[in-house]
C-alpha cells in the first residue's frame, strides 16, 4: 500500500505495517482525512495510540505529512478499495465531513465502501461520522435526512449507530479537523454526528491457533463432503454409494437404525465379471449369490456392515432369497458372510456357531484367528465356546435333560440342543476335552445374562 510523506511516495507491506503498530494496542483510521491535521492532533495529543489517515488526494497531505509524528501514518487509497493490510486493525474509525464518492457511497450504501469499512474495524470499535448539510445539500439530501440515511447503511454494514445528533458550533471548533473549524465559522453552521460501533466478531483477526482451528474444521468439512458425495470419476460403471452401519458402533439394545451411526460405501452392484459368467451360462442364481457375497464384503472392507435387508433392497430380491443365498453360500464353502446379525451378533445363528466351534476346537485355531476368519469379534468366539461349554456340563457331567440344562444354562432348549449335537459331532468327552475348553470352564459362582437364544 502507498504511504505518502511529504513529496515522498512509500510503499509499505504487512510486516512493515506491523513493525509501525507494535506496542499500539488503539488504532485510529480517519477516512477521507483532507489534509491529515486531525490525525497529527490524535497523534501528538494522545501518543499512546497509532492514527492512520486514509484519502485518495495526495496534494492535500503533503505538507502535514512532511513532519507526521513517529504514531502517524498517512495512506493513500479509496474507502472503495481500502488496503487490505489494514484489515480488522481499528479501534476507532472516523470519517470527517466527507464528500465526494465517499459520501455518495455512504448515501447509497455503495457495497464495496461499507465491506471496506465493515472490514477494517475490530468487532467493538468505536465509529464516527460527521456530516455537514452543505456537502449533504450538494448530493440532495437534508441533513436530518441525509444523517439518517447514512446510519441506516452504517447498520447494515454491522455498525450499531446511534440517532444522529447535531454538532453546534461551539463543538465544531473544538474539532481538530480543517473542515470543521471552516465550518464553525460559517453563518449557520449545520452539522451532524453520528457514534456507534461495530458489532460481532466475524471480522476479528484470528489469533494463529484459531486459524489452524479453522483449517482443520476446513479439511475434516471437506474429507465429509468428499466422503459422502464421491466425485463422479472415482465411482465405476455400476457402482453405488449406500450408508451401511458403522462396524464400530456397537448397537445397544432397542436402538433404532436413525440412533445408529452409519458411514459411506461404494458398492458394485455390477462388475464386468458378472456380466461374462452370465455369457458363459453360469446359472443365475450362482451369479446373485457371488454379488450378494461382494456387497457385503466390499462394506466390510470400508468399516461398514450391511444388513440382508440392505442387500434386498439394493438388488431388488425378497429378503428370504437373500438369506437363502447367503445360507447356501456359507454351507457349501464353511465361510462367513459378514453382516448386521453376525458381525453385531444379533439374533440366533448356530452355523455360525458351530463353525466357530470347529475351527477353534477341531483345527486348533486361537481365538484371534477364528475371529477374524468368521467375521466375528474374538469376544463374540469366546461367548459361544463358554456356552458350548456350559451345555457340555449341564448334558455330559450332570448329566441333565435338555430343558435342564436350558433351565441352568439361560439358552434356548433349542439353542442346548444344537450344542448336544455339536458335541457329539465333536465326540467331546471329559478324557478329550480340549485344553481350550478346560480353560473356559464357568466358575460356579459365576453369574451370566440370560441369552435370547
Ligand atoms: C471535505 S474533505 C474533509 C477532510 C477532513 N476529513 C477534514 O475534516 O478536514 C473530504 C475528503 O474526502 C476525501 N474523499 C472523497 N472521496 C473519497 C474516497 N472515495 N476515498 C477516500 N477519500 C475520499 C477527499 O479527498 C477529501 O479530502
Amino acid at each position: 500500500m502507498e504511504s505518502i510523506r511529504g513529496r515522498q511516495a512509500l510503499f509499505i507491506d504487512a510486516s512493515a505495517l506491523a513493525e509501525r503498530l507494535a506496542g499500539y494496542r488503539h488504532i485510529l483510521i480517519d477516512i477521507g482525512t483532507g489534509d491529515g491535521r486531525f490525525v497529527r492532533h490524535i497523534a501528538e495529543a494522545q501518543p499512546d495510540r497509532f492514527a492512520i489517515g486514509v484519502d485518495t488526494c495526495r496534494e492535500n497531505l503533503r505538507q502535514t505529512s512532511r513532519k507526521a509524528p513517529r504514531n502517524a501514518l498517512y495512506l493513500i487509497a479509496h474507502a472503495q478499495a481500502l488496503p487490505h493490510e489494514l484489515r480488522g486493525l481499528a479501534t476507532h474509525v472516523t470519517i470527517n465531513f466527507p464528500w465526494g464518492s465517499l459520501l455518495d457511497g455512504l448515501l447509497t450504501g455503495n457495497a464495496a465502501m461499507l465491506n471496506s469499512l465493515a472490514a477494517l474495524a475490530q468487532p467493538g470499535a468505536r465509529i464516527d461520522v460527521r456530516l455537514n448539510g452543505g456537502a449533504l445539500a450538494e448530493a440532495g439530501w437534508s441533513l436530518e435526512a441525509g444523517a439518517e440515511r447514512v446510519r441506516l447503511m452504517l447498520l447494515s454494514a454491522g455498525f450499531d449507530v446511534r440517532a444522529p445528533a447535531a454538532l453546534d458550533s461551539r463543538s465544531l471548533r473544538r474539532l481538530p479537523t480543517t473542515w470543521a473549524k471552516r465550518l464553525a465559522f460559517e453563518r449557520d453552521p449545520r452539522a451532524m454526528v453520528l457514534n456507534g460501533m461495530r458489532m460481532g466478531a466475524a471480522d476479528r483477526p484470528l489469533p494463529t491457533h484459531h486459524h489452524k482451528v479453522r483449517e482443520l474444521f476446513v479439511a475434516e468439512v471437506t474429507r465429509l463432503v468428499d466422503q459422502y458425495y464421491p466425485p463422479r470419476e472415482r465411482l465405476r460403471p455400476g457402482q453405488t454409494v449406500w450408508l451401511a452401519v458403522d462396524k464400530r458402533d456397537w448397537p445397544h439394545d432397542h436402538r433404532t437404525l436413525a440412533e445408529t451411526r452409519l458411514i459411506p460405501v461404494v458398492l458394485t452392484l455390477i462388475a464386468p465379471a458378472d456380466i461374462q459368467a452370465l455369457v458363459q451360462g453360469v446359472s443365475r442364481t450362482h451369479v446373485s449369490q457371488q454379488v450378494v457375497v461382494r456387497l457385503h464384503r466390499e462394506a466390510d472392507a470400508q468399516g461398514g456392515v450391511l444388513a440382508e435387508a440392505d442387500t434386498a433392497l439394493l438388488l431388488g430380491y425378497t429378503l428370504g432369497h437373500i438369506s437363502e443365498l447367503i445360507r447356501t453360500y456359507e454351507t457349501r464353502m464353511s465361510e462367513v458372510v459378514p453382516r448386521h446379525g453376525t458381525l453385531h451378533d444379533l439374533g440366533p445363528s448356530l452355523t455360525h456357531k458351530a463353525l466357530i466351534a470347529r475351527k477353534a476346537l477341531r483345527e486348533r485355531k486361537s481365538t484371534v484367528q477364528v475371529a477374524s476368519e468368521t467375521c466375528h469379534t474374538p469376544e463374540s468366539v469366546d461367548r459361544y465356546l463358554l456356552d458350548l461349554m456350559r451345555c457340555y456340563i449341564c448334558l455330559k457331567r450332570a448329566p441333565q435333560s435338555l430343558e435342564q440344562a436350558a433351565f441352568a444354562t439361560g439358552l434356548s432348549v433349542r439353542l442346548v440342543a444344537e450344542y448336544a449335537a455339536l458335541i457329539d459331532e465333536l465326540g467331546l468327552t471329559d478324557d478329550n476335552l480340549p485344553e481350550l475348553l478346560r480353560k473356559l470352564q464357568p466358575a460356579e459362582t459365576e453369574k451370566r445374562e440370560p441369552q435370547a437364544n
